[in-house]
């Protein structure tokens, strides 16, 4: 896969732990994989600003709160949900970030740490925390933030839902889930329960291992490519 947005542009200030909450147990998304598809999502939207976008499978939010801040012109709804209540309450701090007031808590964190143990690391932190505190200021507005625990499995969690998402982004769970697996085609099942919070210019980029496999005759693929472990395909819904 060639990179068409990705030119060596450094992400270093979006490093989990860093400024973004990381914790034990928690995955994290490649920031320049997340740069990259996003923008290749964007080429197909027919909406190019005030945009909705959803992760169903978010975990600790952090594919989500960096897409907030790489593309805060663009972005003006997030939404996060998950199976796990921890990831969800780690996804909404780490999407708190996205305003003054959730950066402002993060800043005196960081220097309460400097203070505490004078490394380099925390300075550096502070020092991102001012590239944050730029782009929020440069914004403007705070994107409306939607959290909340849902089971992609279970259709009637997504029943009745008051949003309708433009881009549907996630990093679906790899096969060592008893709950999510390839003989119960959990994948397959998860791309049809979601389909009452898509619309029909609805784009979705969904991140797999290689040995999954999208068979959903609901939606169409628009493009697909693999980067280093994930398979990412883009997919519309047959209207
Ligand atoms: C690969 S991680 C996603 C990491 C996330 N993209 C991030 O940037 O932090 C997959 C997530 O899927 C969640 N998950 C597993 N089974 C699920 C289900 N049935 N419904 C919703 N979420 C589920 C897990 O709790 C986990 O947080």
């Amino acid at each position: 896969m060639v990179y068409k947005y990705y030119k060596n542009q450094n992400f270093e200030d979006f490093a989990c732990g860093r400024v973004i909450y990381g914790r034990a147990g928690f995955t994290n998304y490649p920031v320049k994989i997340a740069y990259e598809v996003f923008n290749r999502a964007l080429e197909y939207t027919d909406k190019k600003d005030n945009i909705t976008v959803y992760d169903p499978c978010c975990g600790g939010g952090y594919l989500l709160t960096v897409l907030g801040l790489l593309n805060p012109d663009e972005i003006s709804r997030i939404i996060a949900s998950d199976v796990s209540t921890e990831a969800v309450a780690l996804a909404k701090e780490n999407l708190s970030l996205l305003s003054e007031e959730g950066l402002m808590k993060r800043k005196q964190q960081i220097e309460e740490m400097l203070v505490k143990f004078n490394k380099q690391s925390h300075r550096d932190a502070l020092k991102s925390v001012e590239v944050f505190y730029d782009i929020i200021k440069k914004r403007g507005h705070d994107p409306e933030i939607t959290c909340f625990t849902a089971d992609v499995l279970d259709s009637s969690q997504f029943e009745d839902r008051d949003f309708s998402a433009d881009i549907l982004i996630t990093d679906v769970p790899y096969g060592d889930l008893v709950s999510w697996s390839e003989e119960d085609d959990s994948l397959n099942r998860f791309l049809t329960n979601i389909i009452p919070v898509l619309h029909e210019n609805s784009i979705l980029v969904i991140s797999t291992d290689k040995s999954q496999k999208i068979k959903n005759e609901c939606f169409h693929r628009l493009e697909r490519f693999s980067i280093g472990k994930r398979l990412i395909s883009i997919l519309q819904l047959i209207v």
